[in-house]
């Protein structure tokens, strides 16, 4: 099996953290106990997950011409990701991210700068590190043309394409023949499939019924409840693990990279569900978003653990 089997196409935000206890409202000025600069954003936060697992992944990206994106390219190195591919946009701010921490969740804005601009060095690092790989991971806070070129051509290539149509966007629904794996959260499935659904009868109703309908796999990520697929008309549950939360940023993320390299590795789509939805949670013990995402060995140890056994 290739060393290098996840290529991650994806987003670099720097993430300005405010602990709050309530959302303000409008008009309304509230004050947070501090501020955090984390390294975030769906793409790098995948990449690093996958990376925890394959350290062959590769990762392309655009970051501004800015002291944030330096910082990015540094941290990113330090974790050992190869950083050829991290392009520095002139004109171009890099991602940003206000994350409004309350209660172990979050609401963020995220103003997207390099991440959106479509240029010809992503094309050339989409075709220098496409060949080769098993899986193509890839989020929407991306350039959408770019990110078309990169399923497109992984789909000629054989490459097992994983989307996590987040955030979401209608787009989704133009690039889902190009896609081997979904990976939506509740709301997004609901956006995907254009109406509300309130019973969890409901959502693996409509899970089933998308499945049929569509020759994509689809995996629903639930949060602290676990996530759910569809494997021969039945709907199956991969249920979280108790862990003590601290933050729940990224926790999607950690999941879909862990996802994507077990995938490349040749395991069974259940077994790289179960380790995703282990992984997810034993993330949300660190605070920001890429601080605890675990190995391949923590994973193991916690799911031979007694109280996972018991
Ligand atoms: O999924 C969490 C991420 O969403 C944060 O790191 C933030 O940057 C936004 O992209």
């Amino acid at each position: 099996m290739s060393k290098s089997d996840v290529l991650v196409l994806g987003s670099i935000n720097m993430d300005i953290s405010l602990k709050v206890n309530q959302l303000p409202r409008i008009g309304e000025t509230i004050l947070s106990e501090g501020v955090d600069y984390q390294l975030g954003g769906k793409g790098s936060n995948q990449a690093v997950a996958a990376y925890k697992i394959s350290q062959g992944t590769d990762f392309i990206a655009c970051v501004g011409e800015d002291s944030f994106g330096q910082t990015a390219i540094r941290q990113l190195g330090q974790v050992g990701l190869p950083t050829d591919t991290i392009m520095m946009l002139k004109g171009a701010h890099t991602g940003m991210a206000t994350v409004l921490k309350i209660q172990g969740d979050n609401s963020i804005v995220v103003a997207n700068g390099a991440n959106k601009v479509a240029n010809e060095q992503t094309r050339q690092a989409i075709d220098q590190k496409l060949p080769g790989k098993r899986v193509l991971l890839t989020q929407l806070e991306t350039n959408f043309s770019d990110l078309e070129y990169a399923l497109r051509k992984a789909k000629g290539l054989k490459v097992i394409n994983i989307l996590n149509p987040a955030p979401y966007h209608p787009i989704v629904n133009d690039l889902l023949p190009y896609v081997d794996i979904v990976t939506p959260n509740e709301t997004e499935f609901e956006n995907i499939i254009g109406r509300k659904l309130t019973t969890r009868e409901e959502f693996k109703a409509a899970m089933v019924d998308w499945v049929q309908q569509n020759d994509t796999q689809l995996i629903l990520t639930k949060g602290s409840e676990g996530s759910l697929t569809v494997i021969e008309g039945q709907v199956h549950m991969f249920p979280a693990i108790n862990v003590d939360v601290v933050d729940t940023t990224g926790a999607g993320d950690t999941f879909n990279g862990i996802l994507a390299s077990l995938v490349a590795r040749g395991e069974g789509l259940e077994k790289a569900i179960r380790f995703a939805t282990v992984g997810a949670s034993l993330s949300t013990e660190g605070y920001g978003p890429q601080a605890a995402m675990p190995g391949l060995d923590q994973i193991i140890e916690r799911l031979e653990s007694p109280q996972e056994k018991s």
